[in-house]
C-alpha cells in the first residue's frame, strides 16, 4: 500500500507541477530522500535514486513509484558516493533512460556519535569524505545535465516549469558547534560553503544552488541511531520553539518549494527546516541522555548507553 501523502506533501503544492521533470538524489532510500522523492514524484516527476545497498536501493524505487501511476522511479544501488566514476556512470543512466537530469538532492550522509578523542583520523576522514566529499561529486557528475535543464528552462519561465535545480543535505551542528559531532559539523559547514560556490560560478547558468539543513527529525534513522532512546515526549517539546521534533513531510516541503517556481530568487542559502531548533542548541544534545550534563559527561568519557549502536564503551579521553 502507497504511503498516503500527508506523510510526505503538505495540501500547499499543486499535482502536476513537475511533470516531465527529472530528481537524481543520492541518499533517496533513506527515511528523508524517500519522502523528498515521494513528494516530487507525487507531484509529477520521474526519479533516480541512488544508494550504497542494491536491494534497500530498489526497494525504495518501487515503494516510491506506487505514489503516482505511471510513475518511473530507477534505483540503482552499489553506488558510493566517494567513488566518482560510479556517481558519474549513475548520472549518465538516468539521463539516458530517463531523458535529462532537471533536480538534483545530494542527501548520502554518514554520521555517529564520538567525541574528538574516539575519533581516529580515518574515522573523521570518513565522514568529510561520505558527507563533503561525496556532495561535490555529485555536482561534478550531474552539473553538466544540470546546466542543460537550466537552458531549456529559463528562470523565471513564463510556463512555471523549473529546472537546474540542486539541493544538499546540511545540517544546524555547526552554528553553534555540538559535542560528540565535531566531524560532522566541519563536514556541513563544507557542504553550506561549496553550494556557495556553486551558487556563484553556475547562477549564471541558470542554476540555483540551495542546502536544507533539517533540524531533529522524528522516525529518521539518523535520529534512531543519535538519539538517546530515553528522551520523552516532554524533553522534546521543550527542546524545540516549535514545540516538537520535525517530520520528514517539513523537509520534502521545503524541497519542492526550492525545485518549484515559487523558489525561483532563492540561491546560494540555506533553508533551516528545525522550528528554531538550533537557536536552543544544547538544550538537548544528541548521543546523551536528558540527564547528562555538560561537560560532565565529556570529562567522564561517557555517551548515553541508550543509542541505537554506537559504541558502549568509555571512550579514551
Ligand atoms: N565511533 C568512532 N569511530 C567510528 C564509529 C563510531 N561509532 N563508527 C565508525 N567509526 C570509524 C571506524 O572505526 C573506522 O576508522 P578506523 O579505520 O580508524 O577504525 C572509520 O570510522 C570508518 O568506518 P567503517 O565502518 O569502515 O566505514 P564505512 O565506510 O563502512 O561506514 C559510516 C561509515 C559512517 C557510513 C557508518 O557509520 C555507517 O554505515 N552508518 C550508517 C548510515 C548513516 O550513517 N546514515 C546517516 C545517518 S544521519
Amino acid at each position: 500500500m502507497a504511503v498516503p501523502r500527508s506523510e510526505y506533501l503538505s495540501s500547499a503544492w499543486a499535482d502536476g507541477i513537475f511533470a516531465n521533470r527529472v530528481l537524481f538524489i543520492t541518499g533517496g532510500a533513506g527515511s528523508i530522500g524517500s519522502a523528498q522523492t515521494r513528494a516530487l514524484v507525487h507531484l509529477g516527476a520521474d526519479a533516480c535514486i541512488i544508494g550504497r545497498s542494491v536491494e534497500k536501493t530498489e526497494a525504495a524505487a518501487k515503494e516510491v513509484a506506487k505514489v503516482r501511476s505511471g510513475a518511473r522511479v530507477l534505483g540503482i544501488g552499489g553506488v558510493d558516493v566517494r567513488n566518482f566514476d560510479n556517481l558519474k556512470a549513475a548520472a549518465d543512466r538516468c539521463a539516458k533512460e530517463l531523458g535529462g537530469i532537471d533536480f538534483v538532492v545530494a542527501g548520502a550522509a554518514g554520521n555517529f556519535i564520538a567525541p574528538i578523542s574516539a575519533l581516529s583520523p580515518n574515522a573523521f576522514k570518513t565522514v568529510m569524505d561520505i558527507d563533503t566529499i561525496g556532495t561535490f561529486n555529485t555536482i561534478k557528475a550531474t552539473i553538466p545535465y544540470l546546466i542543460e535543464s537550466a537552458a531549456k528552462n529559463p528562470n523565471p519561465n513564463p510556463s512555471g516549469t523549473t529546472g537546474g535545480r540542486l539541493l544538499s543535505t546540511s545540517a544546524t551542528f555547526h552554528y553553534t558547534g555540538m559535542p560528540l559531532q565535531s566531524h560532522v559539523s566541519a563536514a556541513k559547514a563544507a557542504i553550506d560553503s561549496l553550494m556557495g560556490s556553486v551558487a556563484l560560478e553556475y547562477g549564471p547558468y541558470g542554476i540555483t544552488a540551495n542546502c536544507v539543513a533539517p533540524g531533529a527529525i522524528e522516525g529518521t534513522e539518523g535520529m534512531e541511531r543519535l538519539a538517546s532512546s530515553v528522551i520523552d515526549e516532554n524533553a522534546k517539546t521543550r527542546a524545540v520553539p516549535s514545540g516538537r521534533w520535525g517530520t520528514v513531510r517539513d523537509i520534502a516541503d521545503a524541497t519542492v518549494f526550492a525545485f518549484s517556481d515559487a523558489g525561483n530568487y532563492v540561491n546560494g542559502t540555506t533553508l533551516v527546516v528545525d522550528g528554531a531548533g538550533w537557536r536552543r542548541q544544547g538544550g538537548l544534545g544528541v548521543g546523551i541522555d536528558p540527564s547528562m550534563q555538560y561537560p560532565d559527561f565529556l570529562l567522564a568519557g561517557e555517551i548515553s548507553k541508550h543509542l541505537k549502536d554506537g559504541r558502549k564503551s568509555k571512550s579514551k579521553i
